[in-house]
C-alpha cells in the first residue's frame, strides 16, 4: 500500500509530527511504502479561483503544489497531521486543501465525459490531531474540512486520532500510550 503522509504544523518536532512520524512507522511495519510531505517547506500559495482548472483538471499556478499532485494521486491512504489552530487546520494545510479543487475538477470532468481521466484508485483517509484545550467541539472543523478534502481528491475517512490538552512541543511524547496508539493506528491502517 501507499501512503502519502501530510505534515500539517509549521513547528518541526512538535506534537503532530511525532503522532504522524509514529503512525507511518506502523504502517511500514504493516508493509507499506511511504511519501512524505511537510506543508512548512512547501513554497506555494492558496487557490487563486481562476477557474483554470474547470476544463483541463489541471492547476495552472506553477509553484510548490506541483510536486505534491502526483503524491496524491498515487496514494492509496493519505495521513494527515495538523495542530487544531483556532479551531481549524492549520492555513498552510488549508492552502494545500484549496488547491485540490484541480483534482476535484479532474474527478468530476472524468464522470461527465465518460472517460477514466480523473479516476483514481480506492483511497482511504486518517486524521491525526493535537489541541491544547479541551473543548467538547474542539475538532469538529477539522474533522469536517478532512471528510470534504478526502471527498474531493476520491477518498474516504476511515478513522481519527484527535488528542486533547497538548500544548508544548513534546507533550504528546510524555502522556503513555499516545504515540503507542498512532503506531497501532498506522499498522491497521496498512494492514486491513
Ligand atoms: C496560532 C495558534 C492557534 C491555536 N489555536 C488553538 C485552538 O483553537 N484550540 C486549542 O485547543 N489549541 C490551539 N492552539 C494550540 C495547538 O493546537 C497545540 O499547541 C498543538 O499541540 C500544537 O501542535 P504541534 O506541536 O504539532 O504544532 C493554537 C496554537 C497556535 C500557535
Amino acid at each position: 500500500m501507499q501512503v502519502l503522509g501530510i505534515y500539517g504544523s509549521p513547528r518541526k518536532g512538535g506534537n503532530t509530527d511525532r503522532m504522524l512520524d509514529a503512525f507511518l512507522e506502523g504502517a511500514v511495519e504493516a508493509g507499506a511504502s511511504v511519501e512524505r510531505v511537510y506543508v512548512r517547506r512547501l513554497k506555494m500559495q492558496g487557490c487563486v479561483g481562476c477557474g483554470g482548472c474547470d476544463e483541463t483538471g489541471t492547476c495552472v499556478v506553477d509553484d510548490g503544489m506541483q510536486s505534491v499532485y502526483p503524491l496524491l494521486e498515487g496514494a492509496e491512504g493519505v495521513v494527515v497531521a495538523t495542530p487544531i489552530y483556532f479551531y481549524n487546520v492549520t492555513g498552510q494545510l488549508k492552502l494545500l486543501i484549496d488547491r485540490c479543487q484541480a483534482l476535484f475538477m479532474k474527478k468530476q470532468l472524468g464522470a461527465g465525459n465518460g472517460t477514466d481521466q480523473g479516476a483514481t484508485p480506492p483511497r482511504k483517509g486518517f486524521l491525526l490531531s493535537a489541541a491544547a484545550t479541551r473543548g467538547k467541539r474542539l475538532f469538529d472543523c477539522a474533522l469536517l474540512t478532512m471528510h470534504y478534502f478526502l471527498d474531493a481528491i476520491g477518498g474516504q475517512l476511515v478513522g481519527d486520532l484527535c488528542f486533547r490538552e497538548l500544548e508544548g512541543k513534546t507533550d504528546v511524547a510524555q502522556v503513555p500510550d499516545l504515540l503507542a496508539q498512532c503506531r497501532e493506528a498506522g499498522r491497521r491502517f496498512a494492514g486491513e
